[in-house]
């Protein structure tokens, strides 16, 4: 655990690694650079290397209304998951959301990403809707935690 660093994709090579972890995971939804970018001017975006491999990726979206509701979501490629990465994403992540004022955590996962399902819910997530975006044929599940 020492060796793993977190940075902010602050350049084309980093938004690189974090859309890469994006697309593997979540291959349904594959975003272009230029839809990274713009998500990093409007969320929280990580990037977590071990050494120098690309481990995995996190997102906050800061709470918007008066719900104080934030987004978090940990992602680690499938190599390097069940030795903590995901739950040291998450924590940062949650522990960002809060600096931003959220009162309310809520995280989405693929409904086929059953390892994200089993990590939410051993967290204290719970589920609250369920749906197919336009075009999609996985369903999303959000989660709220309790
Ligand atoms: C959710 C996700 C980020 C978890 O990543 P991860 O790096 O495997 O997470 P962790 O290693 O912290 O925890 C996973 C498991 O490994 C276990 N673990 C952690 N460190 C360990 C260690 N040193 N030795 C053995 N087991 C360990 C944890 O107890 C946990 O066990 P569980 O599955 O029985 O709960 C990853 O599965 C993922 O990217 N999923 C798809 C994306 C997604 O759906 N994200 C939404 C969730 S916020």
């Amino acid at each position: 655990m020492s060796d793993l660093r977190f940075q902010q994709p602050d350049g084309d090579a980093a938004l690189r690694d974090w859309q890469h972890v994006h697309n593997v995971i979540i291959p349904t939804h594959v975003l272009s650079l230029e839809e990274v970018r713009e998500r990093s001017e409007r969320h929280h975006l990580e990037i977590a290397y071990l050494d120098d491999a690309l481990v995995g990726c996190s997102t906050v979206r800061p709470p918007t209304d008066d719900t104080l509701t934030a987004t978090v979501i940990a992602r680690v490629l499938a190599p390097y998951r069940g030795q903590g990465f995901g739950e040291a994403l998450y924590r940062r992540g949650l522990h960002r959301a809060r600096e931003l004022g959220a009162r309310v955590i809520e995280t989405v996962v693929l409904s086929s990403n059953e390892d994200g399902l089993r990590f939410a819910r051993k967290h204290g997530f719970i589920e609250t809707e369920r749906y197919l975006l336009p075009g999609d044929t996985i369903p999303w599940i959000d989660l709220r935690l309790s």
